[in-house]
Parts: C-alpha cells; sequence; structure tokens
C-alpha cells in the first residue's frame, strides 16, 4: 500500500527548543491516521510541516509521493487543512472566502462555484453562502473552515482538532463526514483531543509526548496492549482492599485497572466500563498538567 505522508526522523527546533524530535510515522493512503498527545506535544508543529508551513531542521518528509524539496502548489492543492486556529477572513462572505482560497491555489471561477455549493451543503450551511464570517458562530466557523479545506477536492485531508467546540450533534455530522470522504479514497490525518473520535474514526494512532512518538498502533491494539480491560471509578480515597490494583487519580475520583471483575464486589457493577483509548493515553502520556514543557 502507498502511503500518502510519509515522516521519516523528523526534528523540529525553534531556536534552542527542540518541538519534534526524531518522528517518524505514515499515513496510507486512504486510511485515517489520528495524532494524539498533551497539549505541547508536537501535533500542530508536525502538520505544519507536512503542509508545507513549517520547514523540518532535519530528517525526509514526503507527501503523496513528492519530497519535502518538491512540494510545490499543484501539491499544495491536494491537500486539505483545517488549521487549528480559524483563519477565515471575518469580513468577507462565507462565498467569498471559499472563492478567495481556490483562487490562491489557482483553481477555475466555475469549478470553485460548483464545489462550493457541494462543500457547503456537505457541512449542512449552505443556507449561511452569503452571510458575512463575523456573523457566525464559532462552531460555524468550524464548520466553514472544515468546508474550505475541501474546496480543491483534496486526496488528503488534515485535520487540526476540528471538533473544537461543535455542538454533539454537529460532531457526530463531522464523524460521519470523515468515513465519507475516507469512503471516497481521501486520506485523513486527524489531531483531536476527544479520544473517543480519535478511537471511532482512526485506522492507526500514533501518540506524541514531548516531541516524540511513544506509541503507535491500532485502537484495538492499544488498548489491549496497555491497559487491563476492566476499569472501575470510585471517589477518593481510593477504597481499602483496592490497594493491589493500578489507579489513576483524576481529580475527584480514582479509576481502578482490573484484568478480571472482582473489583466489583466491593464497588457494585455500575462504575464498571470497558477500557477505552482515554485509559492508554492516561497512561501513557502521565496525568499531571501540561501547562509548558
Ligand atoms: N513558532 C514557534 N516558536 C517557538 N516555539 C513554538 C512555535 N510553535 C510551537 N512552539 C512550541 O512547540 C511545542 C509544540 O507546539 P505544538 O503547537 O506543536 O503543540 P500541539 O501538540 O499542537 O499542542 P496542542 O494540543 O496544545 O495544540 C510547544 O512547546 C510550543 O510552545
Ligand atoms: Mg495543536
Amino acid at each position: 500500500m502507498n502511503n500518502a505522508v510519509k515522516l521519516d526522523k523528523i526534528h523540529k527546533k525553534f531556536g534552542e527548543f527542540e518541538a519534534v524530535k526524531e518522528v517518524s510515522f505514515s499515513v496510507p493512503e486512504g486510511k485515517c491516521v489520528s495524532l494524539l498527545g498533551p497539549n505541547g506535544a508536537g501535533k500542530t508543529t508536525s502538520l505544519k510541516m507536512i503542509m508545507g508551513l513549517l520547514k523540518p531542521s532535519s530528517g525526509e518528509l514526503e507527501i503523496l509521493g513528492a519530497q519535502a524539496n518538491e512540494i510545490n502548489h499543484h501539491i499544495k492543492s491536494r491537500i486539505g487543512l483545517v488549521p487549528q486556529d480559524d483563519n477565515l477572513d471575518p469580513d468577507l462572505t462565507v462565498e467569498e472566502n471559499l472563492y478567495v482560497f481556490g483562487s490562491y491555489y489557482g483553481l477555475k471561477k466555475e469549478f470553485i462555484k460548483e464545489q462550493t455549493t457541494k462543500v457547503l451543503e456537505f457541512v449542512s450551511l449552505a443556507d449561511r453562502r452569503k452571510a458575512k464570517i463575523s456573523e457566525l458562530s464559532g462552531g460555524m466557523r468550524r464548520r466553514i473552515s472544515f468546508a474550505r479545506a475541501l474546496v480543491s477536492d483534496p486526496d488528503l485531508v488534515i485535520l487540526d482538532e476540528p471538533t473544537t467546540g461543535l455542538d454533539p450533534q454537529a460532531r457526530h455530522m463531522l464523524w460521519q463526514k470523515v468515513r465519507n470522504l475516507k469512503a471516497e479514497g481521501k486520506t485523513i490525518l486527524l489531531t483531536t483531543h476527544y479520544m473517543d473520535e480519535a478511537e471511532r474514526l482512526s485506522d492507526l494512532i500514533v501518540l506524541v509526548d514531548h516531541g516524540q512518538v511513544i506509541a503507535k498502533g491500532s485502537p484495538r491494539e492499544l488498548i489491549k496492549e496497555h491497559v487491563e480491560p476492566h476499569v472501575f471509578e470510585a471517589e477518593k480515597p481510593l477504597p481499602q482492599g483496592l490497594e493491589k490494583f493500578r489507579n489513576e487519580d483524576i481529580g475527584e475520583s480514582v479509576l481502578i485497572y482490573s484484568t478480571d471483575l472482582s473489583p466489583e464486589k466491593k464497588l457494585g457493577t455500575f462504575h464498571h466500563r470497558p477500557a477505552n483509548l482515554e485509559d492508554v493515553f492516561l497512561k501513557l502520556t502521565g496525568r499531571s498538567l501540561r501547562e509548558s514543557n
């Protein structure tokens, strides 16, 4: 299978600070790969290098068959990006924003017009075509950013926290749209802090911390490999008799990890759930809040 994206020992330094340290991973064509990690882990920096917006300090990068130094306008037009921070022009209308974006990539006027109709329907905002960006809600802007990323009908769609600020319905809609894009054969590279989202959508997870890859695998493989299958949530402090189980302090309560259902005798069935990707994240990245590295 061909890779749409391949990073090989990529480093990125900002002055003395190394934000990305020897990151290697691939995104196979037609798959959805999620790049997960705590705040400041180096996800956006990695995506910006893939987009050609930042130059790696060292390492090899291959995007849609082109090496880093060959990433030209044409290659860029085959990549659609939803940036972490919306950069729509607030003074222009939705339609004008999409038009400016499309013409930047040299797309024909008629094509942009057709695509605008299509992508606005795709995000259920066709009725806002003539609205100014400044008149839209935060969640609507997020959806317009998603629509804009699709104007050029890209082969590779890069989504940097696309559902942040979306209501539950809009989030479900976006998940469905990501699945539709995959069904059309497009490749998806996603970052998100919602582990349920990553678990639902991804074929492969790349977990990064402090600029380094710390785990790779399908959601199911990672859960199986790294965490006990049963999780119980109890009020703090850790109930007596459960000390032998691995536990994670998550603030007001404590998670108890077990290979069997024995903690049920003490805690009942109500607080029992199967292990999920969030448990993998908590275990491998530690729980302490990341405000800086
Ligand atoms: N232009 C820059 N100059 C200096 N440092 C930077 C720059 N861009 C990012 N960094 C630093 O690189 C590190 C990684 O930042 P990055 O934006 O890639 O994190 P992230 O994984 O996307 O985090 P988040 O989940 O908060 O979006 C951070 O410590 C950040 O402060
Ligand atoms: Mg980021």
